[in-house]
């Protein structure tokens, strides 16, 4: 086992991530990248994307884009593998294994299963949204993750991972490390804008909910401009309280977009409405989205030198995926030949 602390954690391409994809997690990806001290696993989640139905023509497209915009937030091929979870199948024989150490009834309470599936009518659900979780604690305990950077909504498929490792670990002796969430209190849940007791989500139907990695600096304005706040007309920040939701998510966007603190946004905004405020939040998006967004262009259309920088991310995970599950088939008892 490698002595570097794993980092490890993935993005389903089911659309342009949003900014609160990359204020929750892909920003942290970005900074353990700083530390030469650190193993680094980043990826598309796209085993996870099809428990939605996708169109194949936009889903390849789609995948390549997502990646361009990894490598244009910051990501480097370099210093991580940053792969397309389906080029390294390790993670889908791993996720059969670990299936059979989940129990039914831990699948069943997922709140993301649950929520997804509420609206659902007979045969519209199919099984791998619900044993999608399994395969989600296949991918971090693959790699034997020491923290998987995260927003909150995913701290429960972590905790679901230990336990199948634990459980498995109780079976057969230590085979799996057991995973901690890594999570930016501040940003670990970015609002939507619409209705901001919702978080902000990549499927929301009303195109003014999320800010979008790509969207036009006239559309982050927009957005912001027409965020749902509340009639007190007073920015600050105020943790527990529902009526605050709206100002308490864009003073958390706005604290990492322009690095301030909430106290600095308060005395910045004393005695001025909410319009002033969210013009510099949206300011403040899209300056930091503008270089991104600039560097994405020229990324996505050099096909050759992404699938390139997939293919060298999938040897590099599947290199460090292959021990562990080498030493999970035969604990059960499989031939090796
Ligand atoms: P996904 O694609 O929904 O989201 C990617 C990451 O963004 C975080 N996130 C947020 N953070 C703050 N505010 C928000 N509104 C917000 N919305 C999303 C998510 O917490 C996540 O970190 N199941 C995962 C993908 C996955 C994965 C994994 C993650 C597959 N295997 C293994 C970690 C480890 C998902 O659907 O993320």
């Amino acid at each position: 086992m490698q002595n570097k602390k794993v980092f490890l954690s993935g993005i389903q391409p089911t659309n342009i991530p949003h900014i609160g994809n990359y204020f929750g997690a892909v920003k942290n990806w970005v900074k353990s990248q700083e530390s030469g001290e650190l193993s680094s696993f980043y990826f598309l989640a796209d085993l996870h994307a099809i428990t939605i139905r996708q169109d194949p023509k936009a889903f390849r497209e789609q995948i390549l884009s997502c990646y361009a915009l990894f490598l244009a937030m910051g990501l480097d091929a370099e210093k991580s593998a940053l792969f397309v979870q389906s080029h390294v199948p390790e993670h889908s024989e791993l996720a059969w294994i670990l299936g059979c150490y989940a129990q039914f009834g831990e699948l069943s309470r997922m709140t993301q299963f649950k929520e997804k599936t509420v609206s659902y009518k007979e045969g519209e659900s199919n099984i791998g949204l619900f044993s999608y979780p399994v395969l989600q604690a296949a991918d971090i305990l693959i790699y034997q993750a020491d923290f998987v950077p995260v927003g909150k909504d995913q701290k429960q498929h972590l905790e679901l991972a230990r336990n199948i490792a634990q459980r498995f670990n109780n079976a057969h002796g230590e085979t799996f490390k057991l995973p901690e969430p890594y999570i930016t209190q501040n940003t670990a849940k970015i609002m939507s804008l619409s209705e901001p007791l919702k978080k902000m989500s990549k499927s929301d139907e009303n195109a003014n909910a999320a800010v979008f990695m790509l969207d036009d600096k006239d559309v982050v304005i927009k957005k912001f401009k027409r965020a749902v706040t509340d009639s007190e007309a007073k920015v600050e920040y105020r943790e527990n309280d529902e009526t605050k939701a709206g100002i308490n998510s864009l003073m958390s966007i706005y604290a990492a977009a322009a690095d301030k603190s909430f106290d600095e946004i308060q005395k910045e905004f004393d005695g001025r409405g909410y319009g002033d405020f969210k013009t510099a939040v949206g300011e403040s998006v899209a300056a930091l989205l503008t270089p991104i967004q600039e560097e994405y262009k020229k990324l996505r259309t050099d096909g050759e030198y992404l699938e390139a920088c997939m293919r060298k991310g999938a040897e590099k995970a599947s290199a460090a995926a292959r021990p562990t599950l080498n030493a999970a088939r035969e604990k059960i008892g499989f031939l090796q030949v």
